[in-house]
């Protein structure tokens, strides 16, 4: 007996990009008056002005839903042709069931495969992957990526470590075939050794706790990783694609803080020619949110373009990380 499998390889692409950005935005000066701390600390040590913050009404599915639709808009795509819809989040409140699902049927998806992926801030990068190999194999033809947070849910104002650091958003593309392919090999791995940098308190499964878990994170430990380590990943990820840093126009890494960024395009070497996200300023660490919310503010502001070849690099809890070259998509409105 031998068993049916596609046999022809394609490539894959991102067609579209969507975003959703939380209505209420949140200055320096509201997060002090609950953190001790001062706009300019925040500024001088994170590089963040402003963020957003999910308001009553805005939920994690709804905002993943509101992205995924001007994704699908702006790649032409409709609900019907999408086979498959990964979510990557930290902040979906159940690890059962999952969000994707709830997004697929809000969507009017009938019978879409749909699942959640945990990767910290890196799920974005990891689901992109996983996308992009469905495609080539011929498993599916158009599958949802969406990369959604509400992290203000899940923080303690009063911590100093994290409280002006995460925010709320989401941002969706749909990948499917195209003629070149548009998302390269990608670079991953993963550091268990270091699990206990960014955590999340227990929540009710563990800890039968009538309050909603808090991350907590090691600041410095994370610098002294992230811009060290991903200098090699975004090494690895330009030798996988057979391009140099010379051929990039973009660079659009994890917006985890600009000091992170900053040191870490020092470190790959980037020449000045590239221009680089720094989405961080306006809407602060959205995890997994943050690559396709740096991507579509680039694209927005004209910072970059539809074509464009680009570098994504996303690292976070885990210690997980992922990145890859790609074009980057047509924007939805
Ligand atoms: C969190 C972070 C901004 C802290 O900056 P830092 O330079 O490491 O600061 P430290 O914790 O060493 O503290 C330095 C000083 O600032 C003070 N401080 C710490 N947090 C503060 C805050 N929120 N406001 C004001 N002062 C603060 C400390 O008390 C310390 O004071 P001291 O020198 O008098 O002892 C920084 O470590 C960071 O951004 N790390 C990466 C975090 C990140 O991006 N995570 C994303 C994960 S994907």
């Amino acid at each position: 007996m031998t068993i049916q499998q596609p046999t022809e390889l394609t490539h894959a692409a991102m067609l579209g990009l969507g975003v959703y950005r939380p209505e209420r935005v949140v200055t320096n000066d509201e997060i002090c008056e609950v953190l001790d701390s001062s706009d300019e600390w925040i500024q001088t040590r994170s590089g963040i002005k402003t963020r957003r913050f999910a308001g009553d009404g805005e939920t994690l599915i709804g905002m993943s839903t509101a992205a995924a639709e001007r994704a699908l808009a702006a790649a032409g795509v409709a609900p019907a042709q999408v086979g498959c819809v990964i979510v990557a989040t930290s902040t979906h409140p159940e690890h059962t069931p999952a969000s994707a699902p709830q997004v697929a049927t809000a969507l009017g998806l009938d019978a879409a495969a749909a699942f959640d992926i945990s990767a910290g801030c890196a799920g974005f990068c990891h689901a992109l992957n996983l996308a992009s190999s469905m495609v080539r194999s011929g498993a599916e033809q158009h599958v949802l990526v969406i990369g959604v947070e509400q992290l203000s849910r899940f923080m303690d104002p009063t911590d100093r470590g994290t409280a002006f650091i995460f925010a709320d958003g989401a941002g969706a593309v749909v990948v499917g075939p195209a003629d070149a392919t548009g998302i390269g090999p990608t670079a991953w791995g993963s550091d268990g050794s270091q699990s206990h940098v960014i955590t999340q308190t227990p929540s009710c499964l563990g800890g039968h706790s009538e309050v909603d878990p808090v991350v907590q994170m090691e600041g410095t430990a994370v610098f002294r990783w992230a811009p060290f380590a991903m200098a090699e990943v975004a090494h690895e990820a330009l030798r996988l694609a057979g391009i140099g840093v010379d051929d990039l126009d973009a660079f659009i890494p994890h917006q985890a803080n600009l000091r992170i960024t900053q040191t870490l395009s020092r470190n790959i070497k980037l020449p000045e020619s590239v221009a680089i996200a720094t989405d961080v300023i306006d809407s602060g660490n959205t995890s997994a949110a943050s690559v396709p919310l740096a991507m579509e503010a680039m694209l927005r502001q004209d910072e970059a373009s539809v074509g464009d070849t680009a570098l994504l690099i996303a690292f976070g809890a885990g210690l997980s990380y992922a990145g890859q070259v790609v074009t980057l998509p047509p924007l939805g409105q």
